[in-house]
């Protein structure tokens, strides 16, 4: 293989490669809506591909072509310079722009954006704020359930969910699943959205919204409708009671400090509605509005030193517990299962 030709191989490589990342839309969706927004991409990025090479070929044939002195040139050709430019100015554009444009509008009208009405309730509420999302489930039987970061769905069935914020704008984004949504201060979007495999799906804030928009992550996780069930049933549920010595002593820790004037553990005194929710804290891959992995080391860093992780939150560093302190207190939010 030729120097050159291995490099364009490679370069193909990486923007097939670039196709299937955990973010990208462009390939191995997983919903209806999403299929739909990666077909269009293509048509504009082939549409697009072609008008670059035609115009880089002209560029270049201009650029390499035979020169002589002015005196050999025929003189311009009025009519035939005109023409250029109405085809390649006028005509071309105008087709080629009018055809994504009416792909555009169908792919909208497939999955409409609608303003809620009260008469029938969404499935999930999602709250944007700096700098985290909060899915809140209806109450069913047990209780309310709000788990920030993460939305639970099951595969196959349509959920609604209802978009809000309690800040700034901020903008709905699991690219896999859905294009991007805004959630707009004071205006009430819905959407809906289907799985169609279990997985994972990456997302994040899709609209500048302060000092830490790039870290506001979210996640959709799509389980099977039975393991849905029962994960859904177990978030109802009350906090866990702490079952060692080390996570009894935690939850007295976590009681007298700052901790309940800004988050909630149900089943405890601790109601605060500021931050996110930790009655399951332990049930949950990340923290930090996703920004890092909940593992002790990093929920001990979190707990002294949000504001060194993410600077600007609501977390402020609570630097007064003891080293025995901290670890009970680590060892209490561990138990929260
Ligand atoms: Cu929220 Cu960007």
């Amino acid at each position: 293989m030729r120097p050159h030709s291995r490099v364009i191989v490679f370069a193909l490589a990486l923007v097939i490669a670039g196709c299937d990342s955990p973010q990208s839309y462009m390939g191995n969706t997983a919903g209806p809506a999403a299929q739909q927004l990666a077909s269009l991409g293509w048509q504009a990025l082939l549409a697009f591909g072609a008008a670059t090479l035609i115009t880089w070929g002209l560029i270049l044939w201009v650029a390499l072509r035979r020169r002589g002195t002015l005196a050999e040139h025929a003189p311009i050709d009025a009519n035939h310079g005109q023409a250029w430019i109405l085809i390649g100015g006028v005509a071309v554009p105008f087709v080629v722009l009018a055809v994504l444009f009416i792909s555009m509008l169908d792919s909208l009208a497939a999955f409409p954006i609608h303003h809620s009405s009260e008469a029938n309730q969404p499935d999930i509420r999602l709250t944007g704020q700096q700098w985290w999302f909060e899915a809140e489930y209806g109450a069913g039987p047990g209780s309310q359930v709000f788990v920030p970061t993460e939305i639970y769905i099951p595969v196959g069935r349509p959920i609604d969910i209802e978009l809000q914020t309690r800040d700034v704008i901020h903008s709905f984004w699991i690219p896999k699943l859905h294009g991007k949504v805004d959630l707009v201060p004071g205006i009430l979007n819905r959407i809906r959205i289907i799985a169609s495999r279990p997985g994972t799906y990456e997302g994040q804030c899709a609209e500048y919204c302060g000092m830490q928009h790039a870290l506001m992550r979210l996640r959709v996780i799509a389980l099977p409708e039975q393991e849905y069930a029962t994960w859904l049933a177990h978030q109802r549920e009350p906090a866990s009671e702490p079952t060692t010595d080390a996570a009894r002593h935690g939850r007295e820790v976590f009681m007298s400090a700052a901790c309940p004037l800004c988050h909630t553990v149900r089943g405890t005194g601790a109601h605060g509605r500021l931050g996110p929710d930790l009655t399951h804290l332990a049930s949950r891959n990340r923290i930090a509005g996703g920004a890092f992995r909940n593992d002790t080391a990093n929920l001990q860093a979190w707990i002294t030193h949000a504001q060194s992780m993410k600077p600007g939150s609501r977390m402020p560093n609570l630097t007064e517990f003891s080293g025995a302190d901290l670890q009970a207190l680590s060892a209490y939010l561990q138990s929260l299962r």
